[in-house]
């Protein structure tokens, strides 16, 4: 697939260098496209990016993401798959969206966007690598739209991440559960002082 994956940081450029290595087609949406020469895929502006993708990947700061994203505007993304990673919190380490998501703002600000909200309850390293865990452990998944999540699924398998893992918690609202996780997700993290963990739903 033609995927544009918005942010070079830490979990873009995994996420962007997964997909491209499981055979996608990957650009890198960036603010500033000079100055990334050490980058073995293209990269462009965010807005370019955007326009020449089927599945959009959003690895933004979540604080930033409804302003930049809203200035890339309905037009560009059409009726395309968003797949949000991100999670939004003010420079004080307070959620951005309490008792809400940016999941869903997303969706309610880009009405025609088929947002997923996924992998933003994993850490970094693991996103393309649950496999190195001992054990199997799970990703979530939020979205209206049915298609939109196989879509996603098809492409978290891809980086590794099997069917039977993929839990599908339902329409975009229930991604106020899995970034108001976040907090929990440090506190383990600083406990184990560990960045290679996860959390697994055992049924
Ligand atoms: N790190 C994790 O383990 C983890 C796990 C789950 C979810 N997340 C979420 O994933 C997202 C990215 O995390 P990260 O660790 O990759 O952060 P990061 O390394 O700081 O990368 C953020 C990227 O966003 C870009 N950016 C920042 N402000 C921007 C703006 N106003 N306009 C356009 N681009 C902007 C930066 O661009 P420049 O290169 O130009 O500065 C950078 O490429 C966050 O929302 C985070 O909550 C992270």
């Amino acid at each position: 697939m033609k995927i544009a994956v918005l942010g070079a940081g830490n979990v873009g450029t995994v996420l962007g260098y997964g997909l491209l290595d499981a055979g996608h087609g990957v650009v890198f949406g960036v603010r500033d496209p000079q100055g990334r020469e050490g980058f073995t895929a293209p990269v462009a502006e965010i807005a370019e990016a955007v326009s020449g993708a089927e599945v959009v990947v959003n690895t933004l700061p979540g604080a930033q993401t409804l302003g930049v994203l809203g200035q890339v505007g309905p037009a560009a993304f059409g009726g395309k798959v968003l797949i949000d990673v991100a999670n939004a919190v003010t420079p004080a380490f307070e959620l951005l969206y309490p008792n809400d998501s940016l999941g869903a703002r997303l969706q309610a600000m880009l009405p025609d966007v088929k947002v997923v909200k996924t992998l933003n309850t994993i850490p970094a390293e693991i996103m393309t690598n649950p496999g190195t865990l001992p054990e199997r452990s799970s990703v979530f998944l939020s979205g209206n739209d049915r298609g939109a999540k196989q879509t996603t699924g098809h492409l978290l398998g891809d980086l590794g991440w099997r069917h039977e893992d993929q839990v599908d918690l339902g329409g975009i609202e229930t991604a106020r559960a899995t970034e108001h996780y976040l907090y929990l997700s440090v506190a383990i993290g600083q406990s184990t002082r560990s960045a290679q963990y996860n959390v697994s739903v055992i049924r």
